[in-house]
């Protein structure tokens, strides 16, 4: 059987487990790519395969879309992605992993307050309410009189 060099939605689709839906919002997104042929159908190259591999494995250890397309538009484009290519890129993400996992464990040391409290307090609890760093100026709304109308 012969090497397909290009592959349709629906087989892209079917050999990543990846719904039709999801693959178009990718590529409306920037993170991968498609020619088109003359009838006007998608076809993907190969590593498309390997490329949606990434991203769905990024997306599961919460790399935002836009990081993840940032570290895709370092690989090559005139040729099919090596080892090499593929292991730089991850390690751009090494970083971002670290502060993530800090990030959890402050969430876990947050959790551990809570858990037997249940309060969810939007005034103190900052498991319900993390990023309110203006709450620290006070309780009550803030910006009313900030002069924007
Ligand atoms: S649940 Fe009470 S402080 Fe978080």
């Amino acid at each position: 059987m012969p090497k397909v060099e290009e592959l349709s939605v629906g087989q892209l689709a079917e050999r990543s487990g990846v719904a039709v839906s999801a693959l178009h919002f990718y590529e409306t997104k920037g993170l991968i790519a498609s020619r088109r042929t003359a009838g006007n159908q998608r076809r993907y190259a190969r590593d498309t395969l390997r490329r949606v591999a990434v991203i769905r494995v990024a997306q599961r250890v919460g790399i935002p879309l836009a990081t993840i397309r940032e570290a895709l538009a370092t690989l090559p484009d005139d040729r099919t992605p090596t080892r090499a290519d593929w292991s730089r890129l991850s390690a751009r993400w090494r970083d971002e992993l670290d502060a993530r996992i800090r990030q959890l464990g402050r969430l876990r040391g947050t959790l551990d307050d809570c858990i037997g409290c249940g309060c969810l307090s939007l005034q103190r609890c900052r498991l319900a309410n993390p990023a309110d760093a203006l709450g620290d100026a006070g309780d009550g709304a803030r910006r009313w009189d900030d002069g924007e109308a």
